[in-house]
Formats: structure tokens, C-alpha cells, sequence
């Protein structure tokens, strides 16, 4: 059997750069994957079938509705694959949430049918495929700290960071991602400044001061729509030892960070003692994925 982990994608900035005339937006991300997300298992089998389970799982479809299924069933086509698969999906990570969960999982199965039907494929050429489903597939493909340009298929090398714990909390409100760029107005074709890259964050310093230089431009519009995002920024700010905080993507996951893992840890116990209903999720920010 092959596992695959599926972390979650934590935008800790995301700047709107310009928008393509088919719409979609080019943006400048500066993304990391903080461990303990999704986890999928492949094993070899006749048919093609996908079973979901865990705190996320209820709703989820096992049908051609998944991005899971559809790059399964892509791959079986294009490589003249024979065989199957039974395909095994644990739910952790929130849906619609703004960390990429979907697009996650649809990388982790790129990466284990590469595996179970050894097909061969290259990292940037599973991050290619990836590239036809949505445009976060690639950045999950290599699941390590790094700039996205482009819609999010231009992938900067691994960017060092320091070794903060990370804290994500989720309202349980799902959020749209179309709904949310669509409020931001971006005229068609303009092309804007684009952030500067950095390769090495070396100190917390120099990355809380970068962070606090740039943006989450889908942050606005999402609070004003889903008003509790607001009380989720409200509480990171108010909590102890956060040393920054921000919305992820499109909402409504937002995140903070903390000197260390141990104290993401009992900022987590204190946030979930208070609101039982939310999502909360301590990690270490420098783990690649
Ligand atoms: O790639 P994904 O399917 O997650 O994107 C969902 C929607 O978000 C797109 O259909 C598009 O409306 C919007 N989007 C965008 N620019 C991007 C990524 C997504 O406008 N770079």
C-alpha cells in the first residue's frame, strides 16, 4: 500500500499582480505546508474506486464530483494504464476553507498513482497535470515553503524559514473561492508591480517584517461577506505570544504564528476551550510536506 500525506497550504501573503483576459487572476504567494493535514492510501485493484472517511469526510462525493477521481481517471486514460486503484481519503482539513484541501489531495494522488502504476513522471511534469484541474495543484505537487506567480503554475525553489509554530483556525463556515475573487473587481488584461522574492528567511525577524510589508488582497472582500473571519482575526490578534496573523487564500481559514510549536499548542488549547466549534490546527511552519 502507498500513503501519501496531503498537508495543508497556508498562504501567509497573497497579492493580486493582474488578471488574465480569461478572468483568472495572476497573483504572488509565499506559501508553506504545515504538517498534520489529509492523508490518501492506493493499493492496487481492478476497479477505480475512492472510499472517504474522518471529521471531514460527510458530504464529500466519491463520484467524478472529485478532483480525486477526476485525475484518476485522467491518468488511467492518458498512460494507457490497465490496472485500478482503491483509493482511500481521510478527511482532516476543513472543506472550502481557503488551505487547499481539495487541491491537495488531488497532488497527493498524482504523486501516489505515479507510485502504485509507476508511471515515472517527474515532479514538474505531475505539477503540469495538476495544472489542468486548479490552479493550487501545483504548488501542493511540491508541498514545500515557496512563491507562486503566475495563476499559481510558476514555482519559485525552496525558500527557507525559520522554525515558528503555525496556528490555523476555521470558523466551519465554507467559503467560495469564485464568489470571493469576483468581489474583488480586477479589471481584465491590467498587469500591476510584482512583490519581490526572498530565498531565505534567516530569523523570525526578517519574516514577520516581510509578512507585515505585503497582503492577503482576498482578505477584505472575505471578511465582508463572511463576518466571522473577523472574529477569528480578532481572537489571533488578542491571543498570547501570536507574533502575526492573516487569512489563508480565500478564507475562511486564517492563521497564526507563534515562537514555537509548543506555544502554537496551548494557544490552540485556549482557543478551542473558548470556541468549541471551531477548527484549530498547531503545527511547525518550516515543515516541508
Ligand atoms: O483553481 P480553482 O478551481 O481553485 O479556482 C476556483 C476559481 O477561483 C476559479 O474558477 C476562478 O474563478 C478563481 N480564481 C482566479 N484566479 C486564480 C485562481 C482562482 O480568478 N489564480
Amino acid at each position: 500500500m502507498i500513503i501519501e500525506q496531503a498537508p495543508p497550504k497556508v498562504n501567509l501573503t497573497l497579492d493580486i499582480t493582474g488578471r488574465r483576459e480569461d478572468g483568472y487572476h495572476l497573483l504572488h504567494s509565499l506559501v508553506v505546508f504545515p504538517g498534520g493535514g489529509d492523508e490518501l492510501s492506493f493499493e492496487p485493484s481492478k476497479k477505480l474506486e475512492l472510499t472517504v472517511s474522518g471529521p471531514f469526510s460527510a458530504g464529500l462525493p466519491t463520484s467524478a464530483d472529485n478532483l480525486v477521481v477526476q485525475i484518476a481517471a485522467y491518468l488511467r486514460s492518458y498512460f494507457h494504464v490497465t490496472s485500478g486503484a482503491n483509493i482511500h481519503l481521510t478527511k482532516n482539513l476543513p472543506v472550502a476553507s481557503g488551505i487547499g484541501g481539495g487541491s491537495a489531495d488531488a497532488a497527493a494522488t498524482l504523486r501516489g498513482l505515479n507510485k502504485l502504476w509507476d508511471l515515472g513522471l517527474g515532479r514538474e511534469r505531475l505539477q503540469e497535470i495538476g495544472a489542468l484541474f486548479g490552479a493550487d495543484i501545483p504548488v501542493c505537487v511540491k508541498s514545500v515553503p515557496c512563491f507562486m506567480e503566475g495563476v499559481g503554475e510558476k514555482l519559485s525553489d525552496q525558500v527557507v524559514m525559520p522554525g515558528l509554530g503555525i496556528l490555523l483556525v476555521n470558523p466551519g463556515v465554507s467559503v467560495a473561492t469564485p464568489l470571493i475573487f469576483s468581489k474583488l473587481n480586477y479589471p481584465k488584461g491590467e498587469v500591476g508591480d510584482v512583490p519581490e522574492k526572498v530565498s531565505r528567511f534567516g530569523d523570525t525577524g526578517s519574516l514577520i517584517a516581510y509578512l507585515k510589508a505585503r497582503f492577503n488582497d482576498l482578505q477584505s472582500p472575505a471578511v465582508s461577506l463572511v463576518s466571522e473571519i473577523a472574529n477569528v482575526l480578532d481572537v489571533l490578534e488578542g491571543s498570547d505570544s501570536s507574533l502575526f496573523h492573516r487569512m489563508s487564500g480565500s478564507g475562511a481559514t486564517c492563521f497564526a504564528l507563534y515562537p514555537s510549536y509548543e506555544i502554537a499548542t496551548t494557544a490552540a488549547s485556549a482557543i478551542s476551550s473558548a470556541h468549541p466549534d471551531w477548527w484549530v490546527h498547531p503545527a511547525s511552519l518550516n515543515r516541508g510536506g
